[in-house]
């Protein structure tokens, strides 16, 4: 095994100032999340969630932001699943966006909301046909007896629903982080990386530089 301790990068692709991060955060996520797009990154709107019980054993997952409105950041998962249970306890959660090539991290704090049941509908109604059976077949973050049981399921569905109409099970939808910190942080060399907090207090957003 490579040597740990000898494993480091020195991070120069850019910089963020005040002027860059302006006063909106969302403004700002949306550039970098565009710029995250058009670098090619793989899989640039995953981000690691992280919740926790109610007596705060914290857990943490990769998950799809599949939404960003002024409201906040929505992603979809079984309601069932250890987060949804989770969260359904603790309504409140983590977010971390990592873009590795871009020398870049965002992080989210904030409460969780369910979105309503018309925004799950209209979600999975634009999932590919075989995404919208899985979530039918798999009964998430529960012990199965085996592969064949999924693959089992997944066929069994596939016969119940010949035409490819499949309606959306009460146990899937999304929910939504409203947040109340994000944090943008941009590697800089010399470990001297710049972090922009921005925390909301009720009527808006107050700026803040925090040390690497
Ligand atoms: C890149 C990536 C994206 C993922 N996206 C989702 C997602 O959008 N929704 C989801 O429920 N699980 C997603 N998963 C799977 C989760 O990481 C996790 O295995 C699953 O949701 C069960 O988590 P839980 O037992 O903590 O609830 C993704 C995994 C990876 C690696």
């Amino acid at each position: 095994m490579a040597s740990l301790a000898d494993l480091r990068q020195e991070y120069s692709a850019g910089g963020l100032s005040e002027d860059d991060a302006d006063r909106d955060p969302f403004a700002l996520f949306r550039r970098w999340f565009d710029q995250a797009v058009v670098a090619g990154l793989p899989d640039p709107n995953a981000f690691t969630l992280a919740t926790s019980t109610p007596d705060g054993s914290p857990s943490a997952r990769a998950v799809l932001l599949k939404g960003l409105d002024a409201r906040g950041f929505t992603f979809f998962t079984n309601y069932d699943s250890r987060k949804g249970r989770e969260l359904e306890a603790n309504p409140r959660a983590a977010m971390v966006f990592l873009w590795q090539a871009l020398e870049r991290q965002v992080r989210v704090e904030g409460t969780v909301e369910v979105v309503t049941a018309a925004e799950s509908d209209e979600y999975f109604a634009v999932r590919p046909l075989g995404s919208r059976l899985g979530a039918w077949a798999s009964p998430q973050s529960a012990v199965i007896p085996g592969r064949a049981y999924l693959e089992q399921q997944h066929a069994e569905l596939t016969t119940r629903y010949p035409g490819g109409v499949v309606p959306r099970p009460p146990h899937w939808g999304g929910y939504r982080v409203l947040p109340r910190l994000i944090e943008f942080w941009q590697g800089r060399p010399s470990r001297l990386h710049d972090r922009i907090r921005f925390t909301h207090d009720g009527e808006t957003w107050v700026r803040d530089r925090l040390a690497p």
